[in-house]
């Protein structure tokens, strides 16, 4: 079975990154040095996806440190690399797609669906992304079918010589905003709420001070320059009395005997 997981979510997805690569450049023209796989899982780690398929072993959970490497690391089989454009030229926040690519042993079984999927619902709640765009080649059909047919993608203009090689990509983009969870209610609810849990611990706050007042006289007022507790006693006093404070608990004791008490007078 495949998983689907986010990057940033697998115990160590730095150790994945080389797969990763290894699944784009089988796939792909367009390369990257691994750093900039880096780039993307620590600036937006919600945003890329891989798809992984764990051997038997290691789901059972015996693929641990001694196990060979197939059972210690799952085998990457798709991925979806994603980031938000820095500095949006239409000043529109957005996301991006940099790559998608699945493994031929895997095709056709809806990962890359999936991974798109995932993707962009996290551009949409995570970023509140507007949009999210792509570049792919004109010549990419099964590319082509998957983003406009599949996900609805459209194609927003031709950029001429796009490719390394030559080649014209079609620009497309989706709109996003559809996604985006409906927070402002939710928020202002919270809001509310928190605000009266503020309020009623500033209240309790006041009481607190009070009877802590109340108890030593009639005063409403704390005055913090009388004496407080015992290190404020005189010192005549203080010499007389034990200084340490012995406090007994324990399981055998009832509720009532757990409440601290000066065992030293007696
Ligand atoms: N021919 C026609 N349509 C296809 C094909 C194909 N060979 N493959 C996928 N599709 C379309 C279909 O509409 C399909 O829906 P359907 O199965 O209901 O008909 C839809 O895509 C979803 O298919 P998935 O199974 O999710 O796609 P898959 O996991 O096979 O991956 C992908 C598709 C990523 C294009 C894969 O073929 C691949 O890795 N190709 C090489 C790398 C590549 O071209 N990556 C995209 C470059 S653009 C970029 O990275 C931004």
């Amino acid at each position: 079975m495949v998983d689907i997981i986010p990057l940033s979510s697998y115990p160590s997805y730095i150790s994945l990154l080389p797969s990763i690569q290894t699944c784009n450049i089988t796939n792909l023209p367009e390369n990257y040095f691994l750093k900039y796989y880096m780039y993307h899982a620590l600036s937006w780690p919600q945003l890329s996806f891989v798809a992984v398929v764990r051997s038997k072993s290691s789901k059972n959970g015996s693929g641990g440190g001694s196990g060979s490497v197939n059972e210690q690391y799952p085998k990457v089989v798709g991925y979806v690399l994603a980031k938000m454009e820095e500095e949006p030229a239409d000043g529109v926040q957005h996301g991006h797609i940099t790559s998608l690519s699945v493994m031929r042993t895997h095709r056709r079984l809806g990962i890359a669906e999936r991974l798109m999927r995932m993707s962009q619902r996290a551009m949409a709640e995570s970023h509140r992304a507007e949009y999210v765009s792509l570049h792919v080649r004109m010549s990419n059909t099964a590319a082509l079918h998957l983003y406009r047919d599949t996900l609805g993608f459209e194609v927003e203009k031709i950029e001429s010589k796009y490719y390394a090689d030559g080649e014209d990509a079609y620009a497309m983009k989706m709109d996003l905003r559809s996604m985006w969870v409906k927070e402002d209610d939710s928020l202002s609810l919270q809001g509310e709420d928190e605000e009266k849990k503020e309020k009623k611990e500033e209240k309790k706050e006041e009481k607190k001070g009070k009877s802590v007042v109340g108890a030593g006289g009639e005063g409403e007022e704390v005055d913090e320059g009388e004496e407080v507790g015992e290190l404020g006693k005189n010192e005549d006093k203080e010499e007389k009395e034990e200084k340490m404070v012995r406090v007994k608990v324990g399981r055998s004791l009832g509720v009532g005997d757990l409440v601290e008490r000066n065992e030293s007078v007696r």
